[in-house]
């Protein structure tokens, strides 16, 4: 994280067309970094670049791609590459879940998630830490999920998918550490944004929905202290502490049973 003497801080951030990866961009921007916002939709990207630029003191770089393509990490890295060597901090939050029974599922959406929130995001990772060790300083903040810390019924892939980040960020924030550069797992709870719409589920609200803005103050304030997993707010420390106290079993039942609540309120 640490710009050189000319130049603003760069950081690359997937899915920064609306949602969470629109609120990393909010607030990176104002903190003087430029910035390459990648998603699928043009339009929306081009506003918010548009929308950084008169607003703060930046230079916003949109990237148009699908990221559930198998090629798209290498393409995300050859992109970035073409505006900065290394960037300071590489944001992979681009993501989507499907609620319901699994095996009612359709095959090429379960493919586009692994390939989605797993495939680019190890291939990503794979190919931008070298240069951040290499310079001696860099971060990478993984958008995992609290759904990532259990196993979760009737969004069964999408936990699987978040505990694949979860793992991966954790153990390599252990290996690169000492080279100066930091990995975190970010990990929110049910936040207010499109993600549950996406799902074909309705946001449950039992325990209160987190705010986009709260989840990137609380995310950034942890990279400063190099934190490896970050979650937001009491929701979340309640859901750790569950996790280390309560018996397995039961914790996947009441998941499950209110992943299904949120699965059958949205049909
Ligand atoms: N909201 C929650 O409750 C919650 C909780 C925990 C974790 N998360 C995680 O937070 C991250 C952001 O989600 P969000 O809540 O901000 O949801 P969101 O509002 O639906 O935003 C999802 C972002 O991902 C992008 N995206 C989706 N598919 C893509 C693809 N194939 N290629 C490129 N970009 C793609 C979308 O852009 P385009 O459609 O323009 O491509 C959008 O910018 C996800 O990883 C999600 O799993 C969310």
């Amino acid at each position: 994280m640490t710009p050189s003497p000319q130049q603003n801080p760069f950081a690359v951030i997937t899915g920064a067309s609306k949602g969470i990866g629109a609120e990393y961009a909010r607030a990176l921007a104002g903190r003087g970094y430029d910035l390459l916002l990648v998603a699928r939709d043009e339009a929306r990207l081009a506003q918010l670049a548009r929308e950084l630029e008169t607003t703060a003191d930046v230079r916003a770089h949109v990237c148009v791609a699908d990221l559930a393509q198998p090629d798209a990490a290498q393409r995300l890295f050859a992109e970035s590459r073409r505006h900065r060597h290394v960037p300071d901090l590489l944001i992979n939050n681009a993501g989507f879940g499907l609620c319901g029974e699994f095996v009612s599922q359709p095959l090429p959406r379960l493919r586009e998630m692994v390939q989605l929130n797993v495939q680019t995001v190890a291939e990503s990772v794979r190919l931008f830490v070298p240069g951040m060790v290499e310079r001696g300083s860099g971060a990478i903040i993984n958008v995992a999920s609290i759904a990532g810390m259990m196993p979760i019924p009737y969004v069964a892939e999408y936990a699987a998918t978040k505990a694949f980040v979860l793992s991966l960020s954790e153990s390599l924030a252990r290996e690169v550490r000492a080279a100066g550069v930091c990995v975190q797992a970010c990990c929110p709870g049910q936040t207010d944004t499109d993600f549950h719409a996406s799902a074909g589920a309705s946001a449950s609200g039992s325990v209160g929905l987190q705010t986009t803005a709260q989840v990137v103050r609380e995310s950034l304030a942890a990279l400063e202290t190099k934190r490896p997993v970050v979650t937001i707010g009491w929701q979340g420390t309640l859901t750790a502490l569950a996790m280390r106290w309560m018996p397995r079993g039961v914790l996947i039942n009441l998941a499950g049973r209110q992943a299904r609540q949120m699965g059958r309120q949205q049909r």
